[in-house]
């Protein structure tokens, strides 16, 4: 057991694991710990799916551009943002629901970021690890066939769970005056931040044991951020029911 902030702050990303698997009483209790995550309005606009089928493992972790991990870990979750409960209380008070709304679809992704967050937080707490999985956007389509997700929810991501069986290095963060203003946004805008992260990021990438590169931050990102990436997104979101009005 640890304390919330020595969890915090010994977070890294696990994508090897033991070969063990993680007792039905702990998710359990991973999973109910997580839900009690703050909630816009108290509507939980989100559902968990474990996906255990070996089979459609296989197919996510493809169509995830082959991220070994998503087979190899114990337990692998899809997160939805999930409209579908609060159509269902409306319908039972005889009411339509107001849906297709920008704003919803906010509302719901928040809300399953912070069960998200809050999942991969109560898993550290208790000595297991695991890393969210973005890709499962790449074909979000095939996802939801394979899962029967219904209208009004989406795949936001995954996430892979276990033991870890992989000691990597907490990667370094923005200092606390890259990302954190009194009163108003730095009028000389943000520039300055990156000498200073660019040195103590590529210290970290030139320290590690595996992976080692000569990389920093502002040119990981200048990489990431130029090239077009799931340009799918927008017309899958809407033929999903969400940011249609
Ligand atoms: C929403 C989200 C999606 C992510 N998707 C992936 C992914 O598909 N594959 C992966 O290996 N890591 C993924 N990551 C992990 C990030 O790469 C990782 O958190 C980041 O590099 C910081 O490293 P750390 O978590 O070890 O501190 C994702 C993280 C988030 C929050």
């Amino acid at each position: 057991m640890y304390t919330a902030i020595e969890t915090m702050r010994s977070h890294r990303s696990i994508r090897k694991f033991k070969d063990k698997a993680i007792p039905e009483d702990i998710i359990e209790n991973i999973l109910t710990s997580a839900q009690c995550a703050a909630t816009s309005n108290f509507v939980q606009a989100y559902t968990i799916i474990r996906v255990d089928d070996p089979q459609n493992r296989q197919v996510i972790a493809k169509l995830s551009g082959s991220q070994q991990w998503i087979i190899d870990a114990p337990v692998f979750l899809v997160f939805l943002a999930d409209l579908n409960r609060l159509e269902a209380a409306c319908r039972k008070h005889g009411k339509e629901m107001a849906d297709g709304y920008m704003e919803q679809f906010i509302v719901a992704t928040v809300d399953t970021a912070l069960i998200g967050q809050n999942t991969l937080l109560a898993a550290e707490s208790l000595g297991l690890g695991g890393v969210f999985i973005g890709a499962i956007r790449n074909d979000p389509k095939k996802v939801c066939d394979l899962l029967s997700i219904p209208e009004n929810a989406y795949p936001v991501f995954g996430m892979c769970l276990g033991y870890p069986d992989d000691q990597p290095p907490v990667k370094p963060r923005l200092p606390l005056e890259g990302f954190f203003r009194k009163d108003a946004y730095p009028a000389g805008g943000v520039d300055a931040v990156l000498e200073a992260y660019d040195k103590t990021t590529s210290k970290y990438y030139l320290s590690r044991d595996s992976n080692l590169k000569d990389e920093t931050w502002s040119a990981q990102m200048a990489g990431f951020m130029s090239k077009v990436v799931r340009p799918h997104m927008k017309a899958f979101i809407e033929s999903k029911g969400f940011c249609i009005r």
